[in-house]
């Protein structure tokens, strides 16, 4: 079974960001799971002191992180950036084992947010992510207001979601072949 976490940049009730990973996690092909990350409101400010020390819910986090085979990360643009609360949740990654050479996948859902998703890419490859280009799409939803359903029934919203998951899960498949070949 491949794991998929999915990370939503806004703590809306009824983010568009949030409805769009619920979106993916419709769409996902057999034996792939999409579980949403829903605590990055409830994450202490990121203290470098708290490293020695870690809070629950960061181990939690660096946990859930570990365990997933690829991130999904959906994020608005708030001023022309990254909002403060999931740059939060990234600063707590920086230091951890569990997330340089994570495949990433990013989904912009407004074209708008061009400088937002710049800076998003920046802080990840800072981060040593591994960003699946094939599977970063941008949605035409310009923040409209629409369900999972809907989304993943749409034409080319639906479409665009299914190109980027099947990217992503190549991806995985293709390293972690891979892996088991230079095993000894
Ligand atoms: C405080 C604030 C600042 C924003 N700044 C920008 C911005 O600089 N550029 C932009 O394209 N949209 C901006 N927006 C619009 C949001 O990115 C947009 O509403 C998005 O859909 C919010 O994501 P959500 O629906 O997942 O909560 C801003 C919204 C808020 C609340």
């Amino acid at each position: 079974m491949i794991r998929i976490l999915a990370l939503s940049g806004s703590l809306r009730a009824a983010s568009s960001n949030a409805c769009a990973l619920s979106a993916a996690a419709l769409l996902v092909p057999p034996g792939v799971t999409i579980e949403a990350y829903d605590e990055i409101g409830e994450l202490p400010h990121f203290n470098p002191d708290l490293e020695a020390n870690l809070p629950v819910r960061i181990v939690d986090l660096r946990a859930r992180v570990g365990q997933a085979d690829a991130l999904l990360i959906a994020c608005p643009e708030y001023a022309r950036g990254i909002p403060g609360s999931f740059k939060n949740l990234l600063d707590w990654l920086v230091g951890s084992l569990e997330f340089p050479g994570k495949p990433v996948a990013m989904i912009n859902t407004s074209p708008r947010a061009s400088d937002a998703q710049a800076a998003l890419k920046l802080v990840l490859e800072t981060m040593s992510a591994t960003l699946v280009q094939d599977a970063c799409i941008t949605l035409q939803r310009l923040g409209k207001q629409t369900d999972p359903v809907t989304i993943a029934n749409d034409p080319v919203s639906g479409e665009a979601l299914r190109h980027a998951l099947t990217a992503l899960v190549d991806h995985i498949a293709t390293t972690s072949s891979e892996c088991r070949e230079t095993l000894p």
